[in-house]
């Protein structure tokens, strides 16, 4: 453990509650895992909905109870369906449902919803310009065309999508198509008991246990980090399983952390499959001990408990990696003050998220599938080629030397064509998980990776089991130049306009991001 990162941890922490116990080099500090995770049930907080007419969400500001922990100012889309009410609600669609959603705006500042890795027109899409005032309301009317999968909607309002995502703008929205029925049917998965959506999130606390947004001007340019790690919004939870096969659909909500996910029993890897990502299932599924989870990114995961004991505990871990900030820049400073002094958990450092106690014999434990979808690589003849360079100048970071400008367009494509993206990011720069809107993409290759991602690269090109199938956000490393194939093919007539930009939120707002036109 780095000397500066004992410090913070230290001083984080009474010294009687650090236990640390090894796990390859980590240092996990010990936690009682005390609170039961929040699981979605069928309405309140995070209630599965399945849209049925015109859908109203109002965002607004209330007081949310934390599961496990205390009642905190908290911004949320508050839904009602035949007499239910919501708040998050997760929404559940299947392929090709016509949606129709009302979004009301009683915030007292602006905002908007994106649908974060649907294919949408660009009007449907939650651009930024699109942003409604206080006691605005916009329409959406769209067909969902993607595949099955696990997609999340969230804030994009201009400037403030950082403050309102991290307070509370955010859900899943779940979409099922027959692929996907095929593998809840295979493996007896049920949405909400064997089949968890589980979002992960660092928040900063303060002594009242509310939740804290108050970047310095350094974490507006670096990103913003919390202390606590939060799954489902529970602070240290526990869940308890039988020995069979479990679904969890992990996104990363964080604002800016990056997570390497682990599932760790007495100190060792217990192996796990990559079943999808970002766009919906994977071809098969990919034993993988660890994967990099990126600020908007989705992975699929099944853990097999089938082998376990009662009694036993297996704990999801985030295990440390170098955060790779700014090396070099400003003589190594800002990732000094990033690692060790902002934040009391350091980037890059290893903890627990979440402790899984066996506490029941399942009866049947479920197979494996040998397959699970098709999906079909992406045609590359006569596609072009589009340089896109990640850096920063002026203190600011830029995406082909621009930052964002409402009415500058520099990206354009033509609709119908396929493109091969070449992302390289300086050298001297942090890992930038970049977006794209409209449109899912393939991952065909990484070049020049640090140490850390190579060794994981064992699916292709440099390829991590994270990159596989359909993606909407890629991770790109300092130094490390990424390759994707879009195919900009729709039928939404006339030029669409989108963003790209980087998730992490901090750097989104701080105009990393450029506007894409597709033109008709
Ligand atoms: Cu999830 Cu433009 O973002
Ligand atoms: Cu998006
Ligand atoms: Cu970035």
């Amino acid at each position: 453990m780095k000397r500066r990162n004992f410090l913070a941890l230290a001083a984080a922490v009474p010294l009687t509650a650090v236990g640390a116990y090894a796990f390859f080099r980590d240092t996990v500090r010990a936690t009682d895992f005390g609170a039961k995770l929040f699981i979605p049930g069928a309405g309140g907080p995070f209630g599965v909905l399945e849209p049925a007419g015109v859908l109203e969400l109002t965002a607004e500001r209330g007081m949310f109870p934390l599961p496990g922990g205390k009642t905190t100012p908290f911004l949320w889309y508050r839904a009602r369906q035949q007499g239910a009410d919501y708040l998050n609600p997760i929404l559940k669609v299947k392929t090709g449902a016509r949606l129709s959603v009302r979004l009301k705006n009683a915030l007292g500042e602006g905002t908007i919803i994106h649908w974060h890795g649907l294919h949408l027109p660009g009007v449907m899409d939650g651009h930024p310009r699109d942003t409604i005032g206080p006691g605005g309301e916009y329409r959406y009317e769209f067909t969902v065309a993607n595949r099955g999968g696990t997609y999340w909607y969230h804030t994009h309002a201009h400037h403030l999508t950082a403050k309102q995502a991290y307070s509370g703008l955010a859900s899943f929205f779940i979409v099922e198509d027959d692929d996907e029925l095929a593998l809840r049917e295979a493996l007896d998965l049920q949405l909400g008991v064997t089949d968890l959506p589980l979002v992960i999130q660092d928040k900063r606390l303060n002594r009242a246990g509310e939740l804290v947004y108050n970047p310095s001007g350094m974490e507006r340019m670096m990103g913003f980090l919390g202390g606590t790690v939060l799954a489902n919004l529970t602070p240290t939870p526990f869940t308890e399983i039988a020995t069979r096969i479990y679904r969890f659909r992990i996104l990363n909500g964080s604002n800016a952390r990056i997570y390497k996910l682990a599932f760790a029993k007495d100190g060792r890897p217990l192996p796990y499959h990559v079943i999808g990502t970002d766009g919906g299932l994977l071809d098969k599924p990919y034993a993988v001990t660890e994967a990099f989870l990126a600020p908007g990114e989705r992975l699929d995961v099944l853990l097999d408990a089938g082998g376990l004991a009662v009694g036993d505990a297996v704990y999801l871990r985030s295990l440390a990696f170098d955060p790779l900030h700014a090396e070099g820049m400003m003589g190594g400073m800002m990732g000094a003050m990033m690692g060790g002094m902002g934040a009391s958990l350091p980037d890059g450092e290893s903890f627990d998220i979440m402790k899984l106690v066996v506490t029941q014999r399942a009866e049947a434990a479920g197979r494996m599938p040998a397959r699970l979808s098709r999906v079909q690589p992406i045609d590359l003849r006569g596609a072009t080629v589009r340089e896109v360079t990640l850096e920063m100048a002026h203190m600011r970071w830029l995406i082909n030397g621009q930052s964002y400008q409402v009415d500058a367009f520099p990206i354009q494509v033509r609709r119908n064509t396929v493109e091969i993206w070449e992302i390289r990011n300086a050298r001297h720069s942090m890992p930038h998980p970049m977006h794209m809107h409209g449109f899912q993409f393939q991952v065909l290759s990484r070049q020049d990776s640090p140490a850390q991602v190579r060794s994981l690269g064992g699916h292709g090109s440099g390829r991590t089991a994270s990159d596989l199938g359909w993606k909407d956000t890629v991770l790109v490393w300092p130094g490390e130049t990424v390759r994707l194939a879009v195919d900009f093919s729709h039928d939404f007539g006339d030029d669409q306009v989108y963003v790209f930009h980087c998730h992490n939120l901090e750097h989104e707002d701080s105009d990393m991001m450029v506007n894409m036109v597709v033109r008709a």
